[in-house]
């Protein structure tokens, strides 16, 4: 039974380490999170698995990690200096600023004070490039990873001859002034994103759409995420951003309720025309067939890292019945543990600590592995269930005579002895080896069309 609240969450994982607010000891950023040692093992992961599915396995995507600031011009032609914002209004006495569509009536919800008229407030953060700071200075930290994607078009095209259809995928940090941030790292102003912009011929973005939505659920699905947790949600017209022709969400469920784990949008062409437009250079496709220049389509699946992780984290917290106790348990999927396994030494004594750290050091040659020699035996299996990790092994006073260790499994606290000269071979078996099965079931990496 999953009893995740985003109270347990957060508890969890500032006990744990796997996130802490940011700037804690000056009291915290508003909506800034820093990822502890567990929490960076796990993140690092997601991305890991999805860079694995999306480019490493596949031969029709290539990846790509462009700069963060860019030509200011790149957000005049995407319409984010105009387009990109919410309809805002201030407080006049408490000076608080609320997004329109978040207020239920006219006077500010924190003091009653009175409201200004609704303005547009753009959620691009500025900044100044150089020591001068002046208009033409000025550049901004991007709100997505995409643009830097778009505008290396021709550049990926060239150095590489992809034929169309092909994507370029790229992960990495995107910033937005967000004016309601909150529900822990669901929606923070530094946030990183997945993207993968998918080049389509015209006429077939229909069928790749509907191929993308599948592939991306699978994607959550095979790692672990429960498909009752998972719905699409397709936009209305009235709600499609500036660029899509049709975009559908992907909502889990969060503690909070249905939101937004990731969007797919067919942009259409949208983008590489403004991008032509604006820069003068041609980003046309040559295409084989039919000896035209044409102008691709693209389907962009759009992901939050951060959301991922919440999703992941809330999708595994279990609370369960043990004996008389209740056990908390993160049923990772082992690509995402962040220990596939961690040594336990039955006690600190001397001679058995050395041969426990004989196998750490050797153990975590092939896997990211903890040491734990704290505590009674049953208050650390608790420990390493709390922080998900698959597999703990027991060294004892036995393990010196008879040269065997225990493994614990973690989800059904099944144990079997087995000799130390096997524990690898033995964990890469149960582990699935170093990459990790993590392909969708029955997921297709073609479309047959
Ligand atoms: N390039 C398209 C694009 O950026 P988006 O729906 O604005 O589309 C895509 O963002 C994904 O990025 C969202 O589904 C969400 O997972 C993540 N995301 C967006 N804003 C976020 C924020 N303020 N905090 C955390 N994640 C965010």
């Amino acid at each position: 039974m999953n009893k995740a609240s985003m109270e347990k969450i957060v508890s969890l994982c500032r006990r744990r380490g796997f996130i802490f607010p940011s700037s804690e000891i000056y009291g915290g950023l508003s909506s800034c999170w820093d990822y502890g040692p567990l929490g960076v093992e796990l993140k690092n992961n997601v991305k890991k698995a999805w860079w694995q599915a999306v480019v490493q396995q596949r031969d029709d995507i290539v990846g790509l990690d462009t700069s963060i600031f860019m030509h200011p011009r790149i957000w005049e032609a995407s319409g984010h200096l105009k387009g990109f914002s919410d309809p805002m209004v201030d407080c006049m006495k408490c000076k608080m600023r609320w997004r329109t569509d978040d207020l239920d009536g006219d006077v500010c919800p924190s003091c009653d004070g009175e409201l200004t008229e609704p303005r547009q407030f753009n959620l691009m953060f500025k900044t100044f490039m150089g020591p001068v700071e002046d208009e033409a200075s000025v550049v901004y930290l991007r709100p997505e990873t995409a643009q830097g994607i778009f505008v290396n078009f021709q550049n990926v095209v060239t150095t590489t001859r992809k034929k169309l259809p092909f994507g370029i995928a790229q992960i990495g940090k995107s910033f937005r002034n967000e004016i309601t941030t909150g529900n822990f790292i669901f929606r923070s102003r530094e946030f990183e994103q997945m993207e993968i912009e998918y080049f389509v011929k015209p006429g077939t973005d229909k069928e790749w759409f509907d191929y993308w939505l599948k592939e991306r659920m699978n994607w959550y699905i095979g790692l672990g995420i429960k498909e009752e947790n998972l719905k699409l949600r397709p936009h209305g017209d009235a709600e499609l951003a500036h660029y899509a022709r049709c975009c559908s969400d992907i909502n889990y469920n969060f503690p909070m309720g249905l939101a937004e784990l990731e969007g797919i949008a067919n942009r259409g062409d949208f983008d590489l025309v403004q991008h032509a437009k604006f820069s003068g250079k041609s980003l046309t496709y040559l295409d084989e067939d039919s000896k035209e220049h044409i102008v691709p389509y693209i389907i962009e699946p759009s992901a939050g890292v951060d959301r991922s992780v919440l999703a992941f984290l809330c999708d595994a917290y279990d609370e369960e019945p043990d004996k008389d106790e209740i056990r908390v348990v993160l049923h990772l999927h082992p690509a995402l543990a962040p220990y596939k396994a961690t040594v336990l030494p039955l006690s600190r004594k001397e001679h058995l600590a050395k041969v426990a750290k004989e196998i750490y050091a050797e153990v975590r040659q092939c896997w990211m592995t903890g040491y734990d020699d704290t505590q009674s035996i049953g208050g650390r299996y608790r420990r390493q269930d709390e922080i998900g990790t698959p597999y703990c092994i027991t060294v004892d006073f036995q393990s010196l005579d008879d040269k065997q260790v225990t493994i614990r499994e973690r989800d059904s606290m099944k144990q079997i002895r087995i000799p130390i000269s096997e524990l690898n071979s033995t964990l890469a078996a149960k582990l699935g080896g170093e990459s990790f099965e993590v392909l969708p079931p029955g997921g297709s990496h073609q479309m047959g069309f």
